[in-house]
């Protein structure tokens, strides 16, 4: 469903992915880890098409992106959704218009429909018919995170891959859990594929099939969550129980 093969790209002077080679299966969830300014939202913008990869292919559903003009790409992503780190509502709207956003703008379904959409999307992720009326700035952070998962859904068809950039960063563990529960009822109502980029291993484990880990610009490791947690790989084993991947400068 989604390959990426050996991607190189550099951004300004740093060489961000230095050959990535990675396969997501239709219907599978894949997290994705690694410390931060690894690459992990870099990786996420070439699987949507907002970046090209200076060497190498990325083929979502068949498609080729790197090989698309501009028109065909902006078409393409329509059956992406993606949510933003840090959920990304545009804070004049409502949550209503916030969800509604990408049917409205493309002018994909007539009014009646877009209003059965969105309530459905926004039921979904369980919010409120309450909730369509408010404000980014009247929600809280899980609140927020939900509207954001809802706008991504809210295209018609629904999408078929969603990413994921950090959806539990600044939530408790709970709401954390209950975002994750969100993410896994998406895969299977909608039968979508997956790529959750996060920090928190507790969602990569409960939301992953397999886990990959990113580590200067490559995949360090990737595998089921059993075989992450067992891992000898001592760069994952420090990334996963909390440990500085960099060097120790002892002091003195
Ligand atoms: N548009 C851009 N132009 C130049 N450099 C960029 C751009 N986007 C990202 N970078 C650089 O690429 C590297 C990887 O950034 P990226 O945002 O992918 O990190 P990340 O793994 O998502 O980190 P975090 O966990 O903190 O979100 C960083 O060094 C960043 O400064
Ligand atoms: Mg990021």
């Amino acid at each position: 469903m989604i390959l990426l093969s050996d991607l190189h790209k550099t951004l300004g002077s740093k060489p961000v992915l230095r050959g990535v080679t990675l396969e997501v299966a239709r219907g599978e969830t894949l997290a994705v880890i690694g410390g931060s300014g690894c690459g992990k939202t870099v990786l996420l913008r070439h699987i949507i098409g907002f970046f090209r990869p200076d060497q190498g292919r990325v083929v979502v559903d068949g498609t080729n992106l790197t090989s698309l003009d501009r028109a065909t790409l902006m078409a393409f992503r329509r059956r992406i959704g993606m949510v933003f780190q840090g959920a990304a509502l545009f804070d004049s709207m409502n949550v209503r218009d916030n969800v509604a956003f990408q049917l409205e703008e493309h002018r994909l379904k007539p009014p009646d429909e877009v209003e059965k959409i969105v309530r459905a999307r926004v039921r979904s992720v369980g919010l409120k018919e309450d909730d369509l009326a408010k404000m980014p700035s009247e929600l809280s952070g899980g609140m927020r995170k939900r509207a954001g998962l809802a706008r991504a859904l809210a295209v018609e068809p629904p999408p078929a891959v969603m990413l994921y950039d950090e959806p539990t960063t600044g939530l408790d563990p709970i709401m954390s859990d209950v975002i994750g529960d969100l993410i896994l009822g998406m895969a299977k109502e909608f039968a979508v594929t997956s790529v959750v980029v996060t920090h928190d291993m507790a969602l990569a484990y409960k939301v992953g099939n397999r886990i990959a880990m990113l580590h200067e610009g490559r995949v360090q490791q990737i595998g089921t969550p059993d075989e992450i947690r067992s891992t000898a790989n001592p760069i994952v084993r420090q990334f996963i129980e909390g440990r500085s991947v960099g060097p120790i400068v002892p002091v003195g």
